[in-house]
């Protein structure tokens, strides 16, 4: 028996039957109603004279204005037509409109814009529906299930030049992206704008950073909401709660290689048009290409409830599959580091009495990491080129010379005795050709010393030579660091790095990395450190395009520990409870997670042991219950186990979740261990109380999860 998939997948759709309009009526797009002129419940040779059919009915359709292609399960419907003579795709769900016509384009220094003027010439469609398994992550199996329509269109006027828009529509969103294929009338190009519209139907309430002011700071900064209609420049993923509280959408890109990261402008008038802004380079071009040339996919994400929105797999879906032959020495991990004793003062980078790179300090942190089975131990600061201001010094860094009091090869040895990683830091302050100079000599090096995981760093907003840290230049840095790191058999966890468009679908190396204000920012912020809400938007926001280094765990949560002893008052702090660091393992996704406090913040802790116990690596994802900017609470079952965990975050508001543990496999028991806010918790006065309790559950329990104001739950639920 075939049904309607079979039908498109295995035909993709005859030409005749793409004309796709927006109807009124809910689920029902004209798609539908003329597949369903094919006979499917009929017999395989009745089939293959249908296939026959339609391959004639597609080769011999007229060309029209306006063709559309719909997800496979027909609810996401894109309609691309020639409006005024400009190409533009509109969206639709369940017949209503999302993105109305936007049109679509480029504006090139010394050549017209390609945008006006067009015809469509040539169409064609693909259907692919496929299994994949990500070698670690959020979910292990991943379903690759589209529909394909590419429309080429060709100017009118003499130039005659030619651009395909490919557009992928998935159950879960869309993505398109522009091809520009090798013609005599476009050969080498400098991109100023890419003119792409996102048109909102909706005035819908957007989560955003911004993009233009007063610098970037690398993505490190809070988040805003509100009408769309309101927003100037914004990074992306941008979140969008459409008015009826129920849509949910997220625009982004996916699979950036050679290009520059896009922006989104707003006009700030009543107007909902959001229009593309790429990231420049020295000199104001944003992109410099020759054809053949393919854009990164610009991805709508597309939810029906909040809690579907993650885990996000629309992003990893346009991305080229696996490139590496072997991923079996890819683990993640849980790590500790010379770390938070520099953001809170008690240690150096540089050189002198208190530096924190020392061999016997590392040596007790290596030690701590065996004993408590985390999986690595970074060091910051064991290479020469700290001394001084070390953001101004970016061309003074090595990263092969470490200091007199740090013995790279004795201390490499010593870990893997102890079956630990020492993780290498590579902080660049943005001297990128002062990184690439070394590159392979560095990587080499710490391969020779089986050193198979860095954490690199990029503190800057424009590189030494003026381009921005989203350029196009620093796209290709930042590929050259994955391939080069690949190579080598070394995985990757990037600060201040690109924004995350799906690379570790192909280079699986390409662990995590930072990109928002994470947990260093409770250590010197300004502003005192990371409202209670934060990771509660972080979740729905950042974390959508994928794993963060947040690096939670901090336990002396009022960072009593500084260098003079008890902190004063008006100092940053972490704003959670102790139990919603817990939480945080398993809210805030990352393969390499970190033990942030120091060592002797754990000693003596009970609630230590949820750190030891938590797993760095999902079968599944099940998102409970969630209010973006209030509460998150999310299930993961841990990779090849049987064993979930639980983790619910709260903001400033105390809450209690009502929670059927309904993903639990029904006639199994359980017991859950929970680390809850204790009595009177609060993150302002109180956050340090925990409760440890155990108590039996299956399938059928219903959790009463209480959070204190800013507090949270972390739960562990193993098969008894
Ligand atoms: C900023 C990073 O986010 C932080 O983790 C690191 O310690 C410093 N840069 C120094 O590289
Ligand atoms: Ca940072």
């Amino acid at each position: 028996m075939f049904g309607a998939t079979a039908v498109r997948r295995k035909v993709g759709w005859p030409k005749a039957a793409g004309g796709l309009t927006f109807s009124r009526s809910p689920a029902t797009p004209v798609i539908r109603l003329q597949l369903q002129e094919f006979p499917m419940r009929r017999s395989p040779a009745r089939f293959v004279t249908c296939l026959a059919m339609a391959a004639l009915v597609a080769a011999t359709a007229p060309l029209r204005a306006q063709v559309g292609v719909a997800s496979p399960d027909g609810r996401n419907q894109v309609m691309v037509e020639i409006r005024d003579g400009r190409l533009t795709y509109g969206l639709a769900r369940d017949g209503r409109p999302l993105i109305l016509p936007s049109s679509l384009g480029f504006d090139f220094r010394n050549a017209q814009p390609l945008r006006d003027g067009l015809r469509i010439t040539d169409t064609t469609r693909r259907s692919h529906d496929e299994w994949w398994t990500q070698p670690w992550g959020e979910v292990a199996r991943v379903r690759d299930h589209y529909n394909e329509l590419a429309v080429t269109a060709r100017e009118i006027s003499p130039t005659g030049r030619v651009l395909t828009l490919r557009v992928r529509a998935f159950d879960d969103g869309i993505g398109f992206r522009y091809e520009l294929p090798e013609q005599p009338g476009l050969t080498d190009f400098e991109i100023e704008d890419e003119l792409t519209e996102f048109a909102l139907a909706d005035n819908g309430r957007a989560w955003w950073i911004p993009s233009n002011w007063p610098r970037m700071d690398r993505s490190e900064m809070l988040y805003s909401s509100g009408p769309v209609s309101v927003l100037d420049s914004v990074q992306t993923p941008l979140t969008l709660e459409l008015q009826d509280g129920r849509t949910f959408m997220v625009i982004h890109e996916a699979d950036l290689v050679d290009y520059a990261r896009m922006f989104l402008r707003g006009e700030r008038t009543e107007s909902r048009m959001l229009t593309s802004a790429l990231a420049p380079m020295a000199g104001g071009v944003k992109v410099r290409g020759r054809t053949p040339f393919a854009s990164p996919w610009r991805t709508i994400q597309v939810a029906d409830s909040l809690t579907r929105l993650a885990p996000s797999l629309l992003g990893l879906n346009l991305n080229p599959p696996n490139a590496l032959v072997a991923t079996d020495w890819i683990e993640p991990m849980k790590y500790i580091g010379i770390w938070w004793g520099m953001h809170i003062g008690t240690m150096t980078w540089g050189s002198g009495p208190e530096h924190g790179a020392t061999n016997e300090n590392t040596r007790r942190y290596i030690d701590f990491a065996a004993a408590n089975g985390l999986g690595g131990v970074l060091v910051e600061g064991w290479n020469t080129g700290w001394d001084g201001d070390w953001i101004k010094n970016r061309n003074a860094f090595s990263f092969t010379e470490a200091y007199p009091d740090y013995d790279l090869g004795a201390l490499a040895a010593y870990a893997k005795e102890k079956g630990v990683k020492l993780i290498v830091h590579n902080e660049t302050s943005g001297g990128i050709q002062n990184y690439e100079r070394q590159l392979d000599s560095a990587f080499a090096l710490y391969q020779s010393l089986g050193l198979d995981a860095i954490k690199s760093g990029y503190v800057t907003d424009t590189t030494a030579e003026g381009h921005s840290h989203y350029s196009q230049f620093m796209v290709r840095h930042y590929r050259k660091v994955i391939e080069a790191a690949a190579k080598h058999g070394i995985m990757l966890d990037v600060h201040e790095p690109m924004h995350d468009t799906g690379e570790r679908r192909t280079y699986p190396n390409m662990m995590t990395r930072e990109g928002a204000r994470g947990q260093e920012y409770n250590a010197w912020s300004g502003d005192g450190g990371n409202p209670p809400e934060h990771e509660t938007i972080l979740f729905f926001t950042r974390l959508l395009a994928g794993p963060m280094d947040f690096t939670p765990g901090v336990f002396d949560i009022l960072i009593e520990r500084g260098p003079d002893g008890r902190r004063r008052p008006d100092q940053p702090r972490v704003r959670t409870t102790l139990a919603k660091q817990l939480a945080l393992y398993v809210a805030i996704y990352s393969p390499m997670q970190m033990a942030a406090d120091l060592p002797e913040s754990y000693e003596r802790q009970p609630a230590f042991q949820f750190i030891r116990d938590v797993a760095v690596d999902w079968d599944t994802t099940r998102v409970l219950d969630a209010r973006i900017g209030d509460y998150v609470a999310v299930a993961r079952r841990e990779r090849g186990g049987q064993t979930w965990f639980l983790g619910a975050i709260t903001d400033e508001q105390g809450r209690t979740l009502d929670l059927p543990l309904s993903f639990l496999t029904p006639g199994r028991r359980y017991v859950a261990e929970i680390y809850a806010d204790g009595p009177k918790a609060h993150w302002l006065d109180n956050p340090l109380p925990v409760t440890i309790t155990r108590r039996p559950v299956t399938s059928a329990t219903r959790l009463r999860v209480v959070m204190a104001p800013g507090g949270g739950q972390a739960i562990r639920i193993r098969p008894r």
